[in-house]
Parts: C-alpha cells; structure tokens; sequence
C-alpha cells in the first residue's frame, strides 16, 4: 500500500481516499467495500445474521490480505486498528498511515443514525465522545500523522496528506 487511512467512523476516510486516488492517480480500497463484495451481504446484514466478532474475522482476514498489496491507497473501518492483531499490521507496515480525527459534534452531524452503520446509529453525542475516547489509544499509536479536520474542506486535508507523503500529484 502507499497509504493507510484511519479514522472513527463519519471522519471521511472514504470521501478523502478517493479524492487521494484522483490526485495520486492510484487505485482505492475501501475495507467494508472489499467485505460487501467478497461475503455478498451489507455490512449491517452481516452485523445483524453472524454477530460483531464475525464481522471482525472478516475485518481482519480482508486487512491482512489486502495490506500485501504495494499499491494503492487503503480506507480501513473506524474499528479496524481495536483488534490486537490488526494493531499489529498498523503499526509494523511501512506504508504511511494517517489519521483523521472529527469532533463527537461533527460526527454526529455526519453519521447520526446511519442504517448503514450498525455501531452508530444508536449513539447519541456523549455516546460517540465515550468511543472516541476509548479508540483514541488505538489510533495514536499506529498513526503516523493525524489530521483534526473540523473546518476543513476535503480538498485542504487531501493537500497535506499529499504534502506528507511528499509525493507528486498526477497531472491525470
Ligand atoms: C465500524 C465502522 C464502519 C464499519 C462497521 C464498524 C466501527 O466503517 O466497519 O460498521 O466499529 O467503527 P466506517 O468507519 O467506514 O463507517
């Protein structure tokens, strides 16, 4: 991979890679994307018919095929970096990860009872700050930047990830 994006829930990972994958001229994977396609359900059906702890073998089994890659751009799932051994992965890769970090108010704005997301959409704001609080550890310590994107547009945090990684963007 040439980069790792992480992130709670509604931080834009999936909006940020993308915009990355047109600037960098390279191809996105979005990890809940790669796990619709290989298991044919959505990821609230999975979370709903096979429980959580399916859902993250699932998590883990995509990540770590999908980290042996050398190219493209990786968007993980908020939950992907709890797991032990997926902290492992984050931390050990080369590949340049980075975090992006919204406010508990703004996320609830962006995420506030998503039926797509089976974690979120019964929290209310103090439920999303308890969560963030808890993953907090997790996502310092495989960050290797960290992005606080309230009052940025996409266009400003895809720049200095871009200027991070120090690498020329596509004239495609
Ligand atoms: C989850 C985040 C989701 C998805 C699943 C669980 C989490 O991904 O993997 O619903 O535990 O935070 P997004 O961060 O892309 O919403």
């Amino acid at each position: 991979m040439e980069l790792i994006l992480i992130g709670f829930m509604g931080s834009g990972k999936t909006t940020i890679s993308r915009m990355l994958g047109k600037m960098l001229n390279t191809s996105v994977t979005d990890l809940d994307d790669e796990i619709v396609h290989r298991t044919g359900m959505t990821i609230p059906d999975i979370f709903a018919q096979n429980g959580e702890e399916y859902f993250r073998q699932l998590e883990h089994d995509t990540l770590a095929d999908i980290i042996k890659s050398d190219q493209g751009i990786l968007a993980t799932g908020g939950g992907t970096p709890m797991r032990p051994d997926n902290l492992t992965i984050l931390k050990d890769t080369s590949t340049p990860v980075v975090l992006l970090k919204a406010s508990a108010t703004e996320t609830l704005r962006r995420i506030g009872g998503d039926s797509g997301r089976p974690l979120a959409k019964s929290l209310d704001e103090k439920g999303i700050a308890d969560l963030q609080a808890q993953r907090q550890v997790n996502y310092d310590a495989c960050a290797d930047l960290t992005i606080k994107t309230d009052g940025l547009s996409p266009a400003a945090i895809a720049e200095e990830i871009v200027s991070f990684l120090n690498l020329p963007i596509s004239a495609n």
